[in-house]
C-alpha cells in the first residue's frame, strides 16, 4: 500500500471514502463544516442525533450522493483534552479496517487541525495505522473472510506543512510495514516457522533493508561456548540458529545499541510440559525475535545516525529422547553454570547466550524483548509490557522514547533479592525460582549475563499478541516491541528531535480547537 499526501480540498477529493475525525463534545472542525454543507447537513445530523458522540474509534458511515467521494466515515477520537498523536494510528487503522471490509479501495484522511506543528508525527502515525490496519489473520483460509480491500490511502494536507507530512508518511510506511512483517512472522505456524525459517526471513528482510547478516549454526555456537542456548535445542530435530543483523549508521562512533529477541519458534515446555489448553499459542513465543528482525529492517531503511545490531537466538523447546531433564546443568558463553530446574523456563536460557554474544560484539547498550513469563500477564494483563534493567538513566531514556509510540511499558524493580532467588545449590544459577515475582526473577537471571553494560529487559508476554480484535487492530500478533525499538534507535541517534517523528509535541489544548 502507498500512502500519499494530497493538496486537494476535502470537498473535491476523489475517493471511495473521506474520513473525518470527531472529538467528543466538540463542534465540527472547519473541514467537516465544508463537507457538512455539501451534504446538506448530513454530518451534523449524525452528530446531532447522538448516533456518534466522538467516543474513541466509534464509527459512523454517511453515504455521499453526487460528490467526488462516495462516503464519509466519521471516526471518534475521544476527549480532546486526552488527545495524543499516536491515537491517529488507531484512527487510521479503524477506518481502514471498517471500510476495507466493505470493499472500499481508496480512502482519504482529514487530519485534526491540532496536529499543526507536528505534521511529521501525525502523518507517520496515520501511515503506520493505515498499513497495520490492512493485515488480517485469515490468510490461511482458501477464501479469507476478512480481507481488507483498501489499496490507496491519501492524507489531505489542507493548510498543514506538506513537506513535513510527506516525510512523516514515508517514515510511517516503513514502520507500518515493519510492524506487519513482525506480525506475519509471529502468525506463521510453527511447522513452517522453524529456527532455520526465521533466519531465512531475517536474511530476506536484511537484504531488502541493506543490513549485514550472519547466521550462526550449532557447530559455531558450540565453538563459542553457547551451552545454554544449545541445551534448549537438544530435544528437537530442528537445529537452533542465532541470527545477527548489523546496521552501521555512525561509523565514527564506538557506541552500539544491541537489540536481542527471544526466538522460541514453539514452546511445548519441554520435559516440564505445558497443559494442552493454550499450548498452540506458543507459536508466538518468537515474537521478541520477530520484533528485533523487523525493527532492524525499519532502522536499515530509516537510516538514523547510530550503530545497531540485532540478535535473534532461536530454538524449538520440545520433549524428545535427548531433551534436557530437570536437574541438568549447562554452561553459558560467559562461563556461568545453570541448573535447569524447569525446562519450561527456556527463554532465559537462549537469551543468556544472546546477551553474552551482544557484549562480545561490542554492545554499549542492550535491550532485550521476550514473551518470557506467564507471571507478566498476571501482573499487567494485556495493557502493558514490563520493563526492568540495570541502569536508571538508560531506562528513563527508553521509557521517554517509547511513550509517544502508543506501546506501553511499565517499569518494575530488579532488587538484589531476585538475584538471590535465582541462585542454585549446585550451580551458579537456577533457571527457575518458582511463582513469586516470576517476571522479576526471570529478569534477575538475565542480568547475570549482561555484565556492566546498560541493559533493559522487556517482558512482552501479555502484549505481543492479543486474543481479541479491536476497531483498529486484528486479533493475534500486535508487532510489539517494533515501534519502541525503532523510536529508541531514533532517539539515541538524536534524529527524532528535528522532525518530531515521535509526536510528543501536539498538545491537548491544541486538539481541543481542532
Ligand atoms: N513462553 C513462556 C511464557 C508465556 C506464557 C508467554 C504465557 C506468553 C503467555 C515461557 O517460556 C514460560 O513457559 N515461562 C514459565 C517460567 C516458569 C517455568 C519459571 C512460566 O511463565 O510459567
Ligand atoms: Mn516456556
Ligand atoms: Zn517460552
Amino acid at each position: 500500500m502507498q500512502v500519499r499526501v494530497l493538496t486537494d480540498a476535502p470537498a473535491s477529493v476523489r475517493a471511495g471514502a473521506l474520513v473525518l475525525p470527531v472529538f467528543a463534545g466538540s463542534d465540527l472542525t472547519n473541514s467537516a463544516k465544508t463537507i457538512d454543507s455539501a451534504l446538506d447537513g448530513a454530518v451534523a445530523d449524525v452528530l446531532g442525533s447522538g448516533e456518534i458522540s466522538g467516543k474513541p474509534f466509534e464509527l459512523s458511515l454517511v453515504h455521499a450522493k453526487g460528490q467526488s467521494y462516495s462516503r464519509v466515515l466519521l471516526v471518534g477520537l475521544g476527549d480532546p483534552e486526552k488527545f495524543e498523536p499516536y491515537l491517529l494510528a488507531r484512527y487510521a487503522g479503524a477506518a481502514v479496517r471498517y471500510l476495507g471490509r466493505r470493499k472500499v479501495t481508496d480512502i482519504a484522511f482529514v487530519l485534526p487541525e491540532a496536529v499543526k506543528g507536528s505534521e511529521t508525527a501525525a502523518a507517520s502515525f496515520v501511515a503506520e495505522g493505515a498499513i497495520t490496519g490492512t493485515i488480517d489473520t485469515t490468510i490461511y483460509q482458501n477464501e479469507p473472510d476478512r480481507t481488507i480491500a483498501v489499496e490507496q490511502v491519501a492524507i489531505l494536507a489542507g493548510d498543514l506543512d506538506r513537506t513535513a507530512l510527506e516525510r512523516g508518511a514515508a517514515r510511517g510506511q516503513i514502520l507500518g510495514e515493519a510492524v506487519n512483517a513482525a506480525r506475519r512472522m509471529a502468525l506463521t505456524p510453527a511447522n513452517e516457522m522453524t529456527p532455520t525459517h526465521l533466519a531465512n526471513r531475517a536474511r530476506e528482510l536484511a537484504q531488502d533493508a541493506g543490513l549485514e547478516v550472519e547466521v550462526l549454526d550449532e557447530d559455531r555456537m558450540r565453538e563459542l561456548g553457547m551451552g545454554s542456548l544449545l541445551s534448549v535445542a537438544q530435544g528437537s530435530d530442528q537445529p537452533a540458529t542465532m541470527t545477527i543483523l548489523k546496521y552501521n549508521g555512525d561509523p565514527s562512533s564506538k557506541e552500539t545499541l544491541a537489540l536481542v529477541g527471544k526466538g522460541i519458534t514453539f514452546d511445548s515446555g519441554g520435559i516440564s510440559i505445558k497443559p494442552a489448553e493454550k499450548m498452540h499459542e506458543m507459536k508466538y513465543d518468537m515474537s521478541g525475535a520477530a520484533g528485533v528482525i523487523a525493527a532492524m529492517s525499519a532502522i536499515g531503511k530509516l537510516r538514523p545516525k547510530i550503530n545497531v545490531i540485532g540478535l535473534a537466538p532461536a530454538s524449538e523447546n520440545l520433549p524428545g529422547p535427548r531433551a534436557t531433564k530437570p536437574g541438568d546443568i549447562f554452561r553459558a558463553m560467559n562461563g556461568k553454570t545453570i541448573e535447569v530446574i524447569n525446562t519450561d523456563a527456556e527463554g532465559r536460557l537462549i537469551l543468556a547466550d544472546g546477551l553474552c554474544y551482544a557484549n562480545k560484539l561490542g554492545a554499549t547498550k542492550i535491550v532485550d524483548a521476550a514473551t518470557l513469563t506467564g507471571a507478566c500477564v498476571i501482573a499487567l494483563g494485556h495493557a502493558a509490557s514490563a520493563a526492568m534493567g540495570n541502569d536508571e538513566p538508560f531506562m528513563q531514556q527508553f521509557l521517554a522514547a517509547a511513550k509517544p509510540t502508543g506501546e506501553r511499558y511499565w517499569q518494575m524493580p530488579l532488587y538484589d533479592d531476585y538475584s538471590t532467588a535465582v541462585r542454585s545449590e549446585i550451580a551458579d544459577l537456577s533457571n527457575s525460582a518458582g511463582r513469586a515475582a516470576g517476571t522479576l526473577t526471570a529478569g534477575a537471571f538475565l542480568k547475570a549475563f549482561v555484565d556492566k553494560t546498560p541493559w533493559i529487559h522487556l517482558d512482552v508476554a501479555g502484549t505481543a499478541y492479543l486474543d481479541n480484535e479491536s476497531a483498529w487492530q486484528a486479533k493475534g500478533p500486535t508487532g510489539t516491541p517494533v515501534r519502541a525499538f525503532v523510536a529508541l534507535a531514533e532517539t539515541l541517534a538524536g534524529s527524532d528531535g528535528k522532525v518530531s517523528s515521535n509526536g510528543a509535541t501536539a498538545t491537548a489544548k491544541a486538539a481541543a480547537g481542532a
